[in-house]
C-alpha cells in the first residue's frame, strides 16, 4: 500500500471545480486540517510557491515534523542563474519556517530542458537545502523523461480512475529500477469523481458516462465513490504516495478512515484497472476544463 501526503493547494487559495466550502479555508480551519493530519500520522505535505498563501501558513503552524515538499515558482526568467534557484530555495524555507525540505520540484516540466535551472536543483541538494530533487509533470512523456533521466530522486503525477495512462507505458517499472520516489495526485480529480453526474458542470458534461461507469462499479462492490476513488490509487503497487487534497478536517479524517479499507478493495481494483482506456484527455487534464 502507499502512503499519504497531504496537498495544501487547497489551504492556500481559493481551488476546485466543485468547492464544497465555496471558499478557501480560514487560517483556524487550516491548521485544524494540519492537525488532523500529524495526529492521523500523515508524515508528507505538498506545497508551492505558486499556491497563494500556501507556504506561509504552514510556516505559521509548526510543520517541523512533516517531510515537507515545495516547488520551483514557474515561469522565472530566461536570465535566471543557478543562485537565484538556490535564493528560491531559501525564500521557500524562510516562508515555511523550516531549514531544509525534503524535496523540490520543478513545477513545471519544460524547466528539465534548461541545464541553468537542473544545475540549479542539484546544487541545492548538494548544500543540504533539499534532500532530495524532482519533477511534477502532466504528460505520460514528461513523466517518462523524468525516470529515464537519471538525475531525479521524485516525481508528482497526475494518476486516477479516468487517468490510467501511465498504466500503458513502463513508466512504473522505470522508476523502480531507477529508484525514482512516485508521488501521485489527484486521487478525486480535484473532487470531480465524487460529483453526482446530476450536478456537473456544462463544460464537463462529457464527464458524465465515464463517471457513471466508475459509479456504477464501486457501488457493485458495495463500496463508496470516496473509497473507490481514494483506493484505486492508494493499493497502486508502483505509487509511493498518494497527495490528496482537503478543504476540511471533516474530509480530512473521512480519507483516512478510507485507507484502512485498502485489504477489502483488491476485487474492485482489478475490475476498475484497465477498464478506462478511452477517456478524452480533456477530461482527465483539469487545464482544459474551460468554462
Ligand atoms: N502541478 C502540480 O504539482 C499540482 C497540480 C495540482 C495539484 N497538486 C497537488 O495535489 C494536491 C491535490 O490536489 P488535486 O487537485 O489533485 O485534488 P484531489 O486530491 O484530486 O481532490 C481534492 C478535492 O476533493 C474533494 N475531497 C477530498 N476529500 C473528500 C472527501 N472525503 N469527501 C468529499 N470530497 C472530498 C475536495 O473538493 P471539494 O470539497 O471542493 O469538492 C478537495 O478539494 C494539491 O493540494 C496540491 O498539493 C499539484
Amino acid at each position: 500500500m502507499s502512503g499519504l501526503c497531504l496537498g495544501t493547494v487547497q489551504l492556500g487559495m481559493k481551488y476546485g471545480v466543485n468547492n464544497a466550502l465555496g471558499r478557501q479555508p480560514t487560517e483556524e480551519e487550516s491548521f485544524a486540517v494540519l492537525r488532523a493530519a500529524q495526529k492521523g500520522g500523515v508524515d508528507y505535505l505538498d506545497t508551492a510557491s505558486a499556491y497563494g498563501e500556501a507556504e506561509t501558513l504552514l510556516g505559521k503552524f509548526d510543520v517541523s515534523r512533516f517531510r515537507v515538499i515545495s516547488k520551483l515558482q514557474p515561469g522565472l526568467d530566461q536570465a535566471a542563474d543557478e543562485t537565484s534557484i538556490l535564493r528560491e530555495v531559501e525564500l521557500s524555507l524562510h516562508r515555511l519556517n523550516i531549514q531544509q525540505l525534503y524535496g523540490y520540484m520543478l513545477h513545471r516540466a519544460e524547466d528539465m530542458e534548461n541545464d541553468v535551472i537542473v544545475r540549479g536543483m542539484m546544487t541545492a541538494r548538494e548544500t543540504g537545502y533539499v534532500e532530495k530533487i524532482g519533477v511534477s509533470v502532466y504528460e505520460p512523456e514528461e513523466a517518462l523523461r523524468v525516470v529515464q533521466s537519471g538525475d531525479w530522486d521524485m516525481i508528482q503525477i497526475p494518476y486516477n480512475v479516468l487517468d490510467q495512462r501511465l498504466d500503458s507505458t513502463d513508466f512504473f517499472e522505470l522508476a523502480e529500477k531507477n529508484h525514482v520516489q512516485v508521488f501521485a495526485r489527484s486521487a478525486f480529480l480535484q473532487g470531480l469523481l465524487l460529483m453526482e453526474p446530476e450536478r456537473l458542470p456544462a463544460q464537463l458534461e462529457k464527464a458524465r458516462p465515464y463517471i457513471e461507469k466508475f459509479r456504477h462499479t464501486v457501488a457493485g462492490h458495495q463500496c463508496s465513490v470516496e473509497e473507490g476513488a481514494m483506493l484505486f490509487s492508494y493499493c497502486h503497487p508502483g505509487i509511493d504516495k498518494v497527495v490528496f487534497g482537503v478543504d476540511t478536517e471533516t474530509q480530512l479524517m473521512r480519507n483516512l478512515e478510507l485507507c484502512n479499507k485498502a485489504e477489502s478493495f483488491k476485487d474492485c481494483w482489478k475490475e476498475l484497472h484497465g477498464a478506462f482506456s478511452d477517456v478524452p484527455r480533456d477530461v482527465i487534464v483539469p487545464s482544459l476544463w474551460k468554462n
